[in-house]
């Protein structure tokens, strides 16, 4: 039996996150994780993986498209292990590098998968810990769909999907989010037939109307193909082959879809097994999440949950900065995390990213708003980089030029997208993003456009 100040439950982004947070406070730390290494869904299994794979598929892409324009020879293949070796190693640098900043940070790994048997303790195996805080990190899983049966051999969720044991001729994924265009692309690009089949009538829903439109238009040129507005209704597996039956919503008609791989991608649901919530009375919402006050308190003193378990959108980000901000709770500091400058980011190529609102939500409000948008054709470095697709835009309230939103699809998007974060956690203006040097010649550029279009016009435009 030990003692600790805080027990964090799961080590992924929100509890490994909170737990160094926490033990830099001076509290007495531990941190629980049933799984082989640290680092939770988005280091295994999840974030870094499929970033391998995306970089090293889009470079396969870039010797195919562009190397030949650039006066570069030779030819690239695919050595499919040796990929996966890749990214395993690339797995294997960041759970390792958690592993040393919990001794660096005098982090107890309590290895094992816990149980609460009651407020102030958390059981793992025989051994029960005592913490006068428990803080709830245990992710989500990939929610099911019904009818369809996941082996994850023929039928994977994304787990399975990063370890195929070849390149498939033919891939069909369902749900057009961000797993199944992150992944979708990564096959197409590695020469598999990608079909992605839609419940909705747009991809990416949520997601800005105008960007979708272009992304979904960008994919096809890749090869992707899509099936829009289909409701799957099963997929059945006979001699290693998969058939997805789904009804186009429209006309009711049932169609089929053959593939060697289906991958499922229709969202992820919080992950509570095994923690004994019933007994102890934690509130659930009707979607399983875990419900917590403003400061992560759940309906149990003495226990708080962050990240995917918990309402929000399930990004290790924001599961970072909860889990950063309960840590500070504990310590008696004042923790805080602005859900209304929570960027979201597609890594696929062109990158996707956002914050704020959409056009859509500003309309819906009634809210009077001007938009600033400025495509990477008119900036310098991105034609040379052939990166010209794409545009950013800016939205900014009509009257006092406040930035209320961004929608980036272009180079690195992901990188520029917290310019704009920052300029709104500061209340910055359009124009003083507009009013800032930015250096020549960078991607940059094009926001700082987008920001000037939102006054008096962009230069390259
Ligand atoms: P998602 O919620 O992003 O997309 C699921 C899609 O499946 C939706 O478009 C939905 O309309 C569709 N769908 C649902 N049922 C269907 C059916 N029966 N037939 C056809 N389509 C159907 O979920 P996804 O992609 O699985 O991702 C799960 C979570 O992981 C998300 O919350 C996402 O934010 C997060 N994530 C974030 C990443 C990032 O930030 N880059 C990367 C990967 C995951």
């Amino acid at each position: 039996m030990s003692t600790y100040d805080v027990i964090f439950i799961g080590a992924g982004p929100g509890g490994y996150v909170g737990a160094i947070r926490a033990a830099q406070l001076g509290l007495k730390t531990a941190v629980v994780e049933g799984r082989a290494t640290l680092g939770g869904t988005c280091l295994n299994v999840g974030c870094i993986p499929s970033k391998a794979l995306l970089h090293a598929s889009h470079m396969l892409h870039e010797t195919q498209h562009n190397f030949a324009k650039m006066g570069l020879t030779g030819t690239t293949g695919v050595d499919w292990k040796q990929m996966l070796s890749y990214k395993d190693d690339v797995i294997g640098q960041n759970t390792g590098g958690i592993e040393f900043l919990f001794k660096k940070n005098k982090i107890d790994w309590i290895k094992g998968w816990a149980t609460i048997p009651a407020p102030g303790q958390v059981k793992v195996g025989d051994t029960v810990h005592e913490a006068e805080n428990i803080v709830i990190a245990s992710g989500s899983e990939p929610s099911h769909l019904p009818g369809v049966t996941v082996d994850e051999k023929t039928v994977v969720t994304s787990t399975g999907a990063l370890t195929l044991d070849r390149v498939p001729d033919s891939l069909a994924v369902i749900g057009a989010g961000v797993i199944g265009l992150e992944l979708g692309s990564v096959y197409a690009r590695l020469g598999s037939k990608v079909t992605v089949i839609e419940y909705l009538d747009v991809i990416t829903p949520g997601m800005d109307a105008e960007v979708a439109r272009t992304f979904q238009r960008l994919l096809g040129k890749q090869g992707l193909t899509f099936v829009l507005g289909a409701a799957v209704q099963s997929v059945a597996v006979k001699d290693g082959t998969a058939t997805v039956t789904y009804k186009l919503r429209k006309t009711e008609a049932e169609a089929t879809l053959d593939a060697d791989i289906v991958l499922v991608a229709t969202g992820r649901k919080p992950y509570t097994t095994g923690l004994g919530l019933d007994a102890l009375g934690v509130a659930l919402s009707p979607r399983g999440q875990i419900v917590t006050d403003a400061h992560y308190a759940t309906s149990v003193k003495g226990i708080y949950a962050i990240g995917d378990a918990i309402a929000g959108p399930m990004l290790a980000h924001k599961a970072e900065d909860e889990g950063m901000a309960v840590a500070e709770m504990l310590a008696g500091q004042q923790g805080h995390v602005n859900y209304d400058v929570i960027p979201g980011v597609i890594y696929t190529h062109p990158e996707l990213a956002n914050v704020g609102k959409t056009e859509e939500q500003l309309k819906a409000e009634g809210r009077a708003y001007k938009v600033g948008k400025f495509s990477f054709m008119g900036n310098a470095r991105a034609k040379a980089n052939f990166a010209g697709d794409g545009f950013v835009k800016i939205l900014a309230d009509k009257a006092t030029d406040r930035i209320l939103g961004a929608h980036i699809i272009g180079p690195a998007a992901g990188d520029l997208i917290h310019e704009i974060c920052l300029a709104m956690e500061f209340g910055a203006a359009a124009e003083d993003i507009a009013r800032t040097t930015h250096a020549h010649p960078t991607y940059s550029e094009a926001v700082r456009e987008a920001a000037l279009a939102c006054g008096d016009g962009p230069i390259h435009a």
